[in-house]
């Protein structure tokens, strides 16, 4: 199944009368798509997967409880992430619990609440086995985060197997992690994230093999997480895998991994989400220098703006009522409304001859967009809707005057 045409979202969110004079820019999840997807990942692993979406890509709660009903869990990485993933009716058992710097009070809410942990390193292991030695939690669910070194991927801010990484105990250090397996009798699994969107298919493979072929003599290991990472389409040119792919790639290059030997989890995140919403923005100003003022920028393109290199999202024009503008194509800059000169969402973006008042629409926004949000100059979160076939329903209202002045109270 594939995304609803982006006229026909719009149309929708636009008749739906969830749009207010106010709303200056919107976001429309397409419900149906997701959930088919989400099915199809479920269907790429074995049955008893529990596949915990990373929250970091879409924190919404009604997208959390969308998941809760598909029977997918959460992926937290930080105490906030959690009690969304709790408060959105998520149980503790199919919630993970990585950060790097969990606290004691943290790791010991987690236990209360039967969450799977993943230990980033030495240090927090010993911390977990001082509060377990106080015998309060039956039957806790630990894994130890190892980084496989296979080296940085395309972009090194989000690779993560890089020798000098922040995350996890390298496999270089196997024999010290193999004593430490043997020195906590509690540690029952073992967590692998490799980057997120700049490794290739390949990469996430050969580092995930190497902790594979690492664990499977350790009888104590039962659980296996394999993170998430798996890269999307942005933009022409990209050749992503589907889940299907993915799930028949691993069964492939790593069948003990799905073989039965070990209970598998997954974090994905980027690819569960980005695909399935896009951005509306009307065209604030057509400037006489080709330029086009959005009411999105900085703020919510986080990445894009300060690293074009590495990211970018495909354009496309649309007219007020929605419909898709075709025609002779010219050369824009899409500007952001934020208050600096690098506000600046795409450099040179081929579209059809704008107007103001028409819709700029900004595809793939469904992961790490919104939940990027930068506070820089005090603009009002969007509104987020979910086109569900012909229901439209409020995924997140609009930040209102008083949130705003909550915020920064
Ligand atoms: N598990 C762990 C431990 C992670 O750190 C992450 C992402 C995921 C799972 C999910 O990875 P995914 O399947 O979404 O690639 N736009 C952000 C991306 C940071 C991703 C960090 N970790 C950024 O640019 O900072």
């Amino acid at each position: 199944m594939s995304q609803l045409p982006k006229e026909q979202l719009i149309r929708r969110a636009q008749s739906s009368g969830h749009l207010t004079g106010e709303d200056t820019a919107y976001i429309i999840y397409d419900l149906a798509f997701l959930r088919d997807h989400m099915n199809r990942l479920v269907e790429a692993f074995p049955d008893d997967t529990l596949h915990a979406v990373a929250t970091k890509a879409c924190p919404l709660p009604a997208m959390l409880a969308f998941q809760n009903e598909l029977g997918l869990g959460a992926e937290g990485a930080s105490r906030g992430e959690i009690y969304l993933a709790l408060d959105s009716g998520i149980p503790g058992g199919r919630i993970i619990f990585d950060s790097p710097a969990k606290t004691r009070a943290d790791i010991e809410f987690a236990l209360e609440k039967g969450i799977y942990l993943n230990a980033d390193c030495f240090e927090e292991l010993e911390r977990l086995d001082e509060i377990l030695k106080e015998g309060k939690y039956d039957s806790p669910r630990i894994g130890l985060r190892i980084n496989p070194v296979i080296g940085e991927g395309k972009i090194s801010t989000t690779s993560v197997a890089g020798k000098t990484s922040k995350f996890g105990e390298p496999l270089t250090r196997d024999d010290e992690i193999r004593r430490a397996y043997q020195h906590y009798p509690w540690l029952s699994g073992v967590h692998v994230h490799i980057g997120s969107q700049g490794m290739s298919p390949e990469a996430l493979i050969k580092g995930t093999k190497a902790i594979c072929d690492f664990a499977a003599p350790i009888d104590q290991i039962v659980h296996f997480d394999l993170g998430g990472g798996l890269p999307v389409r942005y933009r022409e040119g990209d050749e992503p895998l589907s889940f299907g792919d993915y799930g028949a790639m691993v069964k492939e290059k790593i069948p003990t991994l799905v073989g039965g030997r070990f209970h598998l989890l997954t974090e994905f995140g980027r690819a569960v989400f980005a695909n399935a919403a896009i951005a509306v923005s009307p065209i604030e100003y057509a400037k006489a220098d080709s330029q086009l003022v959005i009411h999105l920028g900085a703020d919510m393109f986080m990445r894009p703006v300060y690293q074009p290199h590495y990211w970018g999202h495909e354009m496309f024009l649309h007219s007020s009522d929605g419909e898709r503008r075709t025609g002779p194509e010219k050369t824009y800059r899409v500007v952001g409304p934020l208050c600096f000169a690098g506000d600046i969402l795409a450099q040179e973006v081929q579209l059809p001859q704008a107007h103001p008042g028409d819709l700029l629409v900004i595809d793939d926004v469904g992961a790490y967009t919104l939940s990027m949000w930068s506070r820089h100059c005090s603009r009002q979160l969007p509104v987020v809707l979910g086109v569900d076939g012909d229901d439209v329903t409020v995924l997140k209202k609009r930040e209102s005057r008083e949130d705003l002045y909550r915020f920064w109270s």
